[in-house]
């Protein structure tokens, strides 16, 4: 089977899943967009209001500014495999309008859907943006972007070893970082651009 016809098979399953209380208030499961046959994938939280209203991961105010680093950094989002480490959007029952972090038992019942898609995507980076995807897919509770981010590790999923970087996280730039940070990301950014031209040859 095609990479093509087996990310749609999952996809399908996933717009169907119901398997925790965020199904009752979705709109739209948001799977991924981008280049199926990327080399890099990115990995982000969870959807948000825009995300979930369209289908599309990284569209609403978080979204843009990340296209502008991007650009800024000399890349396309159009090149990458984009995605999250939740599919529907995180919002509690008393508060459907409000986002929130990932629950652990959401991670839980959803993570297999990401880790399917790396395997079928095998992606030659996995970036890993901000601190619920930085966690979750190394394992590391108390790990923390600002002293990974810049760095090269390796990822274990499910027994293969992936190349991981973090960086940090577009609502964190928006809201919270400082000059430095921003700086730092732009030059993340690059190394990421170098990678994903050697990739090219
Ligand atoms: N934040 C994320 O982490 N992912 C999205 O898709 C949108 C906002």
């Amino acid at each position: 089977m095609s990479i093509q016809n087996r990310l749609n098979n999952i996809k399908k399953t996933c717009e169907n899943c119901q398997n925790c209380a965020l199904f009752e208030r979705r709109n739209n499961v948001v799977f991924s967009n981008g280049k199926d046959s990327a080399d890099i994938m990115i990995v982000g939280e969870a959807p948000g209001k825009n995300e979930d209203l369209t289908g599309e991961p990284f569209c609403g105010v978080a979204g843009q500014l990340f296209n502008d680093y991007l650009k800024k950094s000399g890349l396309n989002r159009d090149e990458f495999y984009i995605t999250n480490i939740l599919k529907c959007r995180p919002t509690d029952i008393e508060r459907p309008n409000k986002d929130r972090v990932p629950k652990q038992e959401e991670i839980n019942k959803c993570i297999h859907f990401l880790y399917e898609q790396i395997e079928i995507i095998n992606p030659k980076l996995i970036v890993l943006a901000g601190g619920t995807a930085l966690k979750t897919l190394t394992g590391k509770k108390s790990i923390q972007i600002s002293k990974v981010r810049g760095q090269f590790f390796d990822l274990n999923i499910n027994g293969k070893i992936y190349k991981a970087t973090a960086i940090f996280h577009p609502s964190y730039l928006r809201q919270y970082a400082t000059e430095v940070q921003k700086e730092q990301t732009l030059s993340d950014l690059g190394n990421i651009k170098r990678i994903y031209f050697s990739l090219q040859g």
